[in-house]
This record gives structure tokens, C-alpha cells and sequence, in this order.
């Protein structure tokens, strides 16, 4: 891949931060994961587990929610850091909701020792072809970013 620019290499350091912090006693598998928001700003989320396993969350989603908590607009690029960096199906719907086809999806993958494996560069609309999209369906009239911007506005 050619140089990657410095707020792409931020949020793949925040990601990778963000995987040392991951709480997955069950499952072992730390995963990390940082978003870049329309307003530059970075926020991480990592795997959040639980004795009643249904309740464990992705770190993918807690970095999204993370976001949209703190009143931000849009998603420019998400990394996910793991062993295998595959997103969840359900990881990719939720990130389809604040994404636009431009929203970018780096792809982390880190051997065992944790060391800088490869890194994919892919987009949110590629990794969910035929999403179930909040448009389309007629649920959201607007652009969902719009929507988010709309949420500004109403406070
Ligand atoms: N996990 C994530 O955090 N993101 C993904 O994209 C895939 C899976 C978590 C959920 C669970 O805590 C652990 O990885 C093993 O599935």
C-alpha cells in the first residue's frame, strides 16, 4: 500500500491502543478499533465481554456509538485491529448507517507477537454489498447524514 496519510496513521495507532484495552476473558480475542469522523476527530472502542455472552458488544460498535455519543456527524474511515480483522455482519450494518460509499474500512491484521501484519484497505459499501439501507427502505427521508446534522440543529 502506498504511504498512508498521518490522520489514517492516528487512527490505526488508536485502534491498535485500543486493542490492549479489550475486557474478552471468554473469548481471548481482543479486537480494536478506532473512527474518524466527518469533524476529524478519532474515537476508540474496543470488545466489551460478558458472563451472559449475548451481552458482550464489538469494538467496533463502541467505537461508533463512542462517536454519535459525542454529537459527531459522519463517518470518513473506521479501522479495525485483531488477529483476523474481519468486522461481524451486524459490525457492518452499523457502520453502514453512518457511512457514506466513501467511508473508508482499514483491515488490521496482527500476528501473535502483535506485530504490524497487513493492512487492507477496503470501503463500508464493499464489505456489505446489498446492506439493508435506511434509505431504500423508506425509513429515513434524508440522507442519514443529514439526519445527524438535523440532530444538531433540534438541540
Ligand atoms: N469481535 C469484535 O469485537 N469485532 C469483530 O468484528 C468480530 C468479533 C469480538 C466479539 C467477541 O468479544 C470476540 O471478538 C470474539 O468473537
Amino acid at each position: 500500500m502506498t504511504k498512508l496519510p498521518r490522520q489514517i496513521l492516528r487512527l490505526i495507532d488508536t485502534a491498535v491502543s485500543a486493542q490492549k484495552n479489550a475486557y474478552c476473558p471468554y473469548s481471548r480475542y481482543p479486537v480494536g478499533a478506532a473512527v474518524l469522523t466527518d469533524g476529524g476527530r478519532i474515537f476508540a472502542g474496543t470488545n466489551v465481554e460478558n458472563a451472559s455472552y449475548g451481552l458482550s458488544l464489538c469494538a467496533e460498535r463502541v467505537a461508533i456509538f463512542n462517536a454519535i455519543t459525542r454529537r459527531q456527524t459522519g463517518l470518513k474511515a473506521i479501522c479495525v485491529v485483531a488477529s483476523l480483522a474481519k468486522p461481524c455482519g451486524a459490525c457492518r450494518q452499523v457502520m453502514f448507517e453512518f457511512s457514506t460509499k466513501d467511508t473508508l474500512l482499514y483491515l488490521v491484521s496482527l500476528n501473535p507477537n502483535n506485530r504490524r501484519q497487513s493492512i487492507t484497505r477496503t470501503t463500508v459499501h464493499k464489505m456489505l454489498p446489498a446492506a439493508f439501507d435506511p434509505l431504500a427502505s423508506g425509513l429515513l427521508a434524508a440522507n442519514p447524514k443529514n439526519l445527524l446534522r438535523n440532530r444538531q440543529k433540534r438541540r
